[in-house]
């Protein structure tokens, strides 16, 4: 289907790691190129504290800037799309609440992520059960067709469709059925211990901004292919997390011929290593240079967030409106 309007949520938070640089970001900049305003990304800082173990008021609005900053410093481009935050667009809640009257208890508790996280709380936030009803609201009030999320959302993204429909089938068609965006060149990213995913409850990443040395050790350390006892073992690259993390930095070239290399005659993985290392710096090197520019200058990502707000306000309340007609308000 022809993609016309792209929305996602973007978590609050600075503590980004290649896993979400390769498997999402990339994605938001690329789409951010052909859609222009017409991709919108929403910082969701009203959803963070359905997650009471999470969420800390000290840090909430700290967190919320070092999202925008870092997506901005990895190239998602604030004059080029839209990027704000969720509650400077009060129409995303008041929405929100319209289709809480309208969407069945059952159709939220049977939700398995709810389900799980409620299962490790002593007491549940009533929020935890709305939040898949506030996204399918972040979604809509944009008429958003497209939302490239993880596959874990799925099921949010489904009973997101739901609503519109039971909407459109009641109060005439208003919203376009959105669909989940997944993207078939996005990798998983292995973690640094070779576990199959990088993922920061795992505590097996590489920040986006962690410090050199700490990368390095990290690297030094990665495992090989185990079944190679001597460094003149000839080794099997598609074992080695070390090729998999370089397949995704450096020229195909190169890889191609340290690939044969490894598997012909086994060659030392440190000197594999440490060109891992030189080039993912290339990737992650400018990322840093702009991150410590614009935190010189908080005011040009302050002023990219509002100026994003002003925009996203506009569509949001066009639709609400409408809503709100329909609705018998
Ligand atoms: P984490 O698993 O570290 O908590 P999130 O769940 O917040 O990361 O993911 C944010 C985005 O990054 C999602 O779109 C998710 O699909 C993507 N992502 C997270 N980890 C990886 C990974 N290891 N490989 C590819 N994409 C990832
Ligand atoms: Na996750």
């Amino acid at each position: 289907a022809l993609v016309k309007r792209v929305f996602s949520g973007i978590q609050p938070t600075g503590d980004l790691h290649i896993g979400n640089y390769l498997g999402a970001m990339v994605n938001y900049v690329a789409l951010g190129e052909r859609l222009g305003r017409d991709a919108i990304y929403c910082i969701v800082d009203y959803h963070a504290p359905t997650n009471p173990a999470a969420y800390d008021k000290h840090l909430l609005a700290q967190r919320t800037f070092e999202a925008a900053l870092l997506n901005i410093a990895a190239g998602l481009d604030p004059d080029k799309v839209i990027l704000f935050v969720q509650s400077h667009v009060p129409e995303h809640t008041e929405l929100a609440w319209v289709f809480t009257t309208q969407t069945p208890y059952g159709d939220l508790t049977r939700m398995t992520q709810f389900k799980d996280k409620a299962a490790k709380l002593e007491s549940v936030p009533a929020g935890l059960l709305m939040y898949p009803v506030l996204m399918a609201a972040d979604i809509l009030i944009y008429k958003a067709d497209t939302v490239p999320v993880g596959d874990d959302q799925t099921q949010h993204l489904e009973l997101a469709r739901e609503i519109a429909r039971r909407w459109n089938l009641e109060y005439g068609e208003t919203f376009p059925e959105p669909q989940i965006y997944l993207n078939p060149n996005a990798p998983r990213v292995p973690g640094v211990d070779g576990k199959a995913k990088m993922s920061k409850s795992v505590g097996n990443t590489i920040g986006l901004l962690e410090d050199e040395a700490s990368i390095w050790a990290k690297i030094r350390t990665m495992p090989d292919d185990p079944a190679r006892i001597r460094l003149s073992d000839p080794g099997d690259p598609e074992r080695s997390v070390v090729f998999k993390f370089l397949s995704y930095f450096a020229p195909a070239e190169l890889v191609q011929v340290l690939r044969e290399e490894y598997a012909r005659r086994g060659i030392g993985t440190l000197v594999v290593k440490e060109l891992l290392m030189q080039e993912m710096m290339k990737t992650l090197r400018p990322i840093r240079q702009r991150a410590e520019g614009l935190r010189a200058e908080p005011a040009r990502v302050l002023d990219a967030l509002e100026d994003g707000a002003r925009r996203a306000r506009a569509i949001a309340r066009a639709t609400l409106e409408e809503v709100r007609e329909k609705f018998g308000l």
